[in-house]
């Protein structure tokens, strides 16, 4: 198992290039299983996830070809599609898998796919993804840890009118891709509008859906008969340019993020010049992060697009141990997303936790020990608190972090971090 090494307190400096969002690829890749026709994308993160979703896809017959391995461009063609099961193996590993119960039901009226279980981060029940397939036709049965959908009669799902009774962002991609190919019309109200949603609808209008409202919480999707090949690009992931907004600004150095989108981003631009960062977005596709004179403490709190997101929690609670004065950090969308925390106090970090309240007092002198990832963006906090440690801080289960950032130890190392990783012998 791999472990990173970092060796604290080196200001980061230089340009660091975006990748694709991950978020956004997993849904346009199971977007692919809605058409016979090949659909090209581009931009894709080379991380874990992509691979796990590729092949999960191969699994059901998807031809998944890609330029190199991992690769950034695929094609994927699911000219017949003979397996519509989603394995334990696969959806284990990945939550995301959940993505393809949409479109495997629009196409071939039937699904079989593990259930996701909860992870370090909460329950994460799909129920919603659930109702609203239930709602457009589709008879639901869940057993032996395996949700099974069939549409009776002639196969093919029919519109509704949805309303999410919370918002959830996998869950409205589910539906989106589900009402693409359904007969009539399906109206979402109270659907997630992340952008990697709006990117996903984009990607669905190339394939010929007809869709309209992305960007609102109300979407009317006019199902098609058939859909079509197309070829996307998915956009910037903005919680890899947040996290390295945070890099720049928690080693007080100076870095130009490239190929980024910082419209994406604006509660956390807004949230870190509250605390004195002080970041540039002048140029389109840029921007430029610069420490505060003094970094002080501010309230944050999370929220569903367009507020702060909670994949950039853990992320701000690594700053705000530096800065002055106690910052209150309230985790609205996730109801153990803390875990992060413990391993900060154990570096030297003032935390409290009152149910899904911490309050963060700083400035803390934090200093470097082993310590142990829980998930993704819990593991990106964990480098950027390593990053400004005195000493040594050694990172354990960064498998975590292989599933969302690309390159993350040699993106830091061109900047100037002292981080390397590091292979544990396996006991
Ligand atoms: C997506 O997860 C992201 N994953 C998560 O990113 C992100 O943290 C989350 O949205 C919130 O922004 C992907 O896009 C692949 P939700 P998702 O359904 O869709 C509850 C990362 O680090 N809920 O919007 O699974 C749920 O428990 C990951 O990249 C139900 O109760 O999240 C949560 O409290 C982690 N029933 C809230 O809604 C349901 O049927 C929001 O979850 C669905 C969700």
């Amino acid at each position: 198992m791999d472990n990173f090494l970092i060796r604290g307190g080196k200001p980061l400096h230089g340009t660091v290039r975006i990748s694709g969002a991950k978020n956004s690829a997993l849904p346009v890749m199971a977007a692919a299983l809605l058409t016979t026709e090949p659909v090209k994308l581009h931009n894709l993160p080379r991380v874990r996830d992509i691979i796990t979703m590729g092949k999960l896809l191969a699994h059901m017959s998807a031809h998944v070809v890609t330029n190199e391995f991992p690769g950034t461009d695929y094609t994927i063609e699911a000219q017949t599609v003979s397996d519509a099961e989603a394995p334990y193996e696969l959806v284990r590993t990945m939550r995301a898998s959940i993505l393809t119960l949409g479109p495997l039901v629009a196409r071939l009226g039937k699904a079989r796919v593990s259930l996701p279980g909860g992870c370090a981060i909460g329950a994460r029940p799909v129920d919603l993804h659930l109702k609203a397939l239930e709602k457009m036709g589709a008879v639901i049965t869940t057993s032996h840890g395996y949700v099974e959908a069939a549409v009776p009669k002639n196969g093919r799902l029919k519109g509704a009118h949805i309303v999410f009774e919370k918002i959830t962002v996998t869950g409205t991609e589910n539906i989106l891709m589900a009402a693409a190919l359904a007969e009539g019309e399906t109206i979402l109200e109270n659907s997630a509008r992340e952008p990697e949603v709006t990117d996903l609808v984009e990607l669905l209008r190339k394939m010929g859906a007809h869709i309209e409202g992305d960007g609102t919480s109300t979407l009317r999707i006019r199902g098609a008969e058939k859909l079509r090949g197309a070829e996307h690009s998915v956009i910037p992931d903005r919680i890899e340019a947040g996290t390295f907004l945070v890099a720049g600004a928690i080693t007080g150095g100076d870095l130009l993020l490239t190929h980024c989108d910082a419209e994406h981003l604006g509660a956390v631009i807004e949230k870190l010049r509250q605390t004195g960062v002080r970041i540039d977005t002048d140029t389109p596709g840029q921007m430029r992060v610069r420490p505060a004179e003094k970094l002080v403490a501010a309230d944050m709190t999370t929220e569903e697009y367009p507020g702060f997101a909670t994949d950039m929690q853990a992320q701000y609670m690594a700053l705000a141990t530096q800065a002055e004065g106690a910052s209150v950090i309230t985790e609205t969308i996730f109801e153990n997303r803390f875990l992060h925390a413990s391993e900060m106090m154990r570096m030297g970090a003032n935390i409290s936790i009152d149910g899904r309240r911490a309050v963060v007092r700083g400035p803390a002198a934090l200093t470097g020990t082993t310590i142990i990832a829980s998930d993704l963006r819990a593991s990106a906090s964990l480098v950027l608190a390593g990053l400004v440690a005195q000493g040594e801080t050694l990172i354990d289960r960064v498998y975590h972090i292989d599933r969302g950032y690309e390159h993350i130890v040699e993106k830091l190392s061109d900047l100037g971090a002292d981080i390397r990783r590091v292979h544990a012998p396996t006991s």
